[in-house]
C-alpha cells in the first residue's frame, strides 16, 4: 500500500476505512440487499434532503447526510433542523437521540459507509433558463470516487429535478468514468422524483400523491421500491428513467398552469362581479371532465361546436372588459400550432395524395363543425394536395366557417363531398399516405393492409402493431 493510499484511508471514518481496507485485501463484504435496513447517505441537506433524512431515520434506517455547508452539517449533528418545516425538528431530534443520523462534509466516506445514496442537491435555473446540473455533476463525481473502492453493489437514487435524459447522459457517465465501473452491473441508478410540498413535507413523505421509480436495471428497481413498499401510501410506479425525470417537470408545469388559469378566470369573474370561488368550486366538483385524465392524453387538436366557439367567446368577453388573460388567449394559437404540426408531418412524406381516415371533429359523430381534420384538408388543398376521405359518419352538409361567409361555407361542404368515399380500401391504391384522425375500429383493417412503403401518420395513437414501427409516425409519440 503506498503512502498516498494510506493517507486517503486515514482521512476516512472508521467504517469507510474498514470497507476500503477489506476491498483492498479482497475480503468479501455482505451484499446490502440481504441487510434488513440498508444504510443510506443523502447528498444535499436542504428542503428535500433534510426531510428525507429525518423520515428514513423514522423508518429505522441509519442515515449519513452530506453537505458542503458546515452550518447544515452542524445543525443535523446536533439533531436540529436546518430549515423551517413542520414536525421536522421533532423527527431530527429523535433520530439524533437514537444515534441514527449523522452529517458530514466527507462525501466519499459517506458513500463508502452506506448502501444506498440519495442525491437531492439543488438544480437551479441557469441565466438562459436551462437546468444547471453543476451540483449534480459534482455529487456524481464524489459518488464515483467512492464507488471505485466498493466491491459490493451500491444504489444511487437521484431526486433532484432535471430534464429528461440528464441522468443517462450526464450523471451515469460521470459515475462510470470516475469509478471505472459499469452501471447496471457494479452499481445501480434510479431516478425517484420528490413530490413533497414545503410546509407539509413530512406528511407528504408518508402520503405522497405517487411514488415514481425509473431504474437502470431490475435490481436497482427492486431495491429502490423496497425502501417504500409498506412504508408510504399510494401507488409505486415503475417506469423508465427519462419518464420518471419528465413527470416531475410535467407535474410542476401543470400546477403552474392551474394557478394561472384559476387566476385568469378570477380576474374575468371580478370584472363581471361574479364570485370566482363559487365558480371554481363548482368547476372542481366535476371530476369526470374537468379534474380528470379526460382531454389530457396527447393526440390531435380540439374542434367541434363548443370548445373553439367558447374559448373565442371568453377571449372576446375579457377583451371587452379590459382584462388581460394571456394563457387563455393563447389556447387557440396552440391548437392552430398543433394542426400546423400535423401538416408539416404530411409535407415531410413523399407524394401529394393523402388518404384521410376520419374527417368529423371526433369519432362517433357526424358533426363537422370546426373539425381540425377539415381545417387540415382545407390547408392541404390550398397547397395543391389531393385528398381522399373515408369516414363512415360523414354526411355531406354545408359547413359554417368561423368567418360565416356563405361562399366558403358551401365550398368546403362541396369539397369534402367530392373527396369522400364509401370504399375505405380504395385509399390504399389511390393515395401516397394515410392520415388517421379517429381511433375508429373500422379503420384497423385498412391500416393493416397498407403496403410497407406507404407512410401512416397517426394523430390518435392507434395500436402500433397495425403496421411496421418504421411505417407509422405518431404526432406526439
Ligand atoms: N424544495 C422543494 O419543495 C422540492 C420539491 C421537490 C423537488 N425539489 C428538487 O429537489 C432538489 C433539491 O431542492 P431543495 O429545495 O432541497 O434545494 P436546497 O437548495 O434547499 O438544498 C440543496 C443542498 O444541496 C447542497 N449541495 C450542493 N452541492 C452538494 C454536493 N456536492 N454534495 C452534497 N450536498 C450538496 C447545498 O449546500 C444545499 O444544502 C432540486 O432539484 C429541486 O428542484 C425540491
Amino acid at each position: 500500500m503506498n503512502a498516498t493510499t494510506q493517507q486517503e484511508i486515514a482521512n476516512l471514518s472508521d467504517r469507510a476505512a474498514e470497507v476500503r481496507l477489506n476491498v483492498m485485501l479482497g475480503k468479501p463484504i455482505s451484499e446490502f440487499t440481504e441487510i434488513d435496513k440498508p444504510k443510506i447517505s443523502i447528498f444535499g441537506l436542504g428542503y428535500v434532503g433534510a426531510v428525507s433524512a429525518a423520515c428514513f431515520c423514522d423508518l429505522g434506517h441509519e442515515v449519513i447526510g452530506v453537505d458542503p455547508d458546515p452550518k447544515k452539517v452542524e445543525h443535523i449533528n446536533k439533531g436540529e433542523s436546518p430549515i423551517v418545516e413542520n414536525r421536522l425538528p421533532e423527527l431530527l431530534g429523535n433520530a439524533n437521540k437514537l444515534d441514527l443520523l449523522t452529517a458530514t462534509q466527507n462525501a466519499v466516506a459517506a458513500v463508502l459507509e452506506t448502501d444506498i445514496t440519495f442525491v437531492s442537491v439543488g438544480t437551479p435555473s441557469s441565466p438562459d433558463g436551462s437546468c444547471d446540473t453543476a451540483y449534480l455533476q459534482q455529487a456524481s463525481m464524489q459518488i464515483g470516487e467512492a464507488i471505485k473502492f466498493k466491491e459490493t453493489y451500491h444504489l444511487v437514487m437521484y431526486r433532484s429535478t432535471v430534464p429528461p435524459k440528464t441522468t443517462q447522459d450526464v450523471m451515469i457517465p460521470i459515475i462510470e468514468s470516475v469509478s471505472g465501473k459499469k452501471c447496471g452491473i457494479d452499481f445501480g441508478v434510479a431516478f425517484n422524483p420528490e413530490f413533497l410540498r414545503e410546509s407539509t413535507a413530512i406528511d407528504d413523505f408518508y402520503a405522497p400523491p405517487k411514488t415514481v421509480i425509473g431504474a437502470s436495471d431490475d435490481k436497482a428497481a427492486k431495491v429502490a421500491a423496497s425502501l417504500y413498499e409498506g412504508n408510504v401510501e399510494g401507488e409505486i410506479i415503475q417506469t423508465s428513467i427519462e419518464a420518471a425525470e419528465f413527470v416531475k417537470y410535467v407535474d410542476n408545469t401543470w400546477h403552474a398552469l392551474k394557478v394561472v388559469f384559476g387566476n385568469e378566470i378570477g380576474r374575468v369573474c371580478k370584472a363581471m362581479d361574479v364570485d370566482s370561488h363559487e365558480v371554481m368550486s363548482i368547476f372542481c366538483k366535476d371530476t369526470k371532465l374537468n379534474l380528470s385524465p379526460y382531454y389530457l392524453m396527447p393526440g390531435f387538436a380540439y374542434g367541434g361546436s363548443c370548445l373553439p366557439k367558447d374559448t373565442r367567446g371568453i377571449n372576446h368577453l375579457a377583451t371587452s372588459l379590459g382584462v388581460n388573460i394571456p394563457v387563455i388567449k393563447n389556447i387557440m394559437k396552440s391548437n392552430e400550432t398543433h394542426i400546423a404540426h400535423a401538416k408539416s408531418m404530411i409535407e415531410m412524406m413523399p407524394g401529394k395524395r393523402v388518404g384521410f381516415l376520419g374527417i368529423t371533429f371526433k369519432a362517433g359523430t357526424d358533426d363537422l363543425r370546426e373539425s381540425p381534420a377539415v381545417e387540415l384538408v382545407k390547408q392541404l388543398s390550398d397547397d395543391d394536395y389531393k385528398m381522399k376521405i373515408f369516414d363512415p359518419n360523414f354526411t355531406p352538409t354545408p359547413l359554417h366557417d368561423t368567418d360565416h361567409t356563405q361562399t366558403k361555407m358551401n365550398d368546403v361542404g362541396t369539397m369534402l363531398s367530392t373527396m369522400s368515399t364509401k370504399d375505405g380500401m380504395s385509399l390504399l391504391t389511390d393515395c401516397d399516405m394515410l392520415v388517421i384522425t379517429h381511433n375508429d375500429e373500422s379503420f384497423k383493417e385498412i391500416i393493416k393492409k397498407a403496403k410497407g412503403n406507404m407512410p401512416v401518420i397517426d394523430l390518435v395513437r392507434m395500436e402500433k402493431t397495425l403496421t411496421s414501427p418504421e411505417q407509422i409516425s405518431g404526432i406526439c409519440w
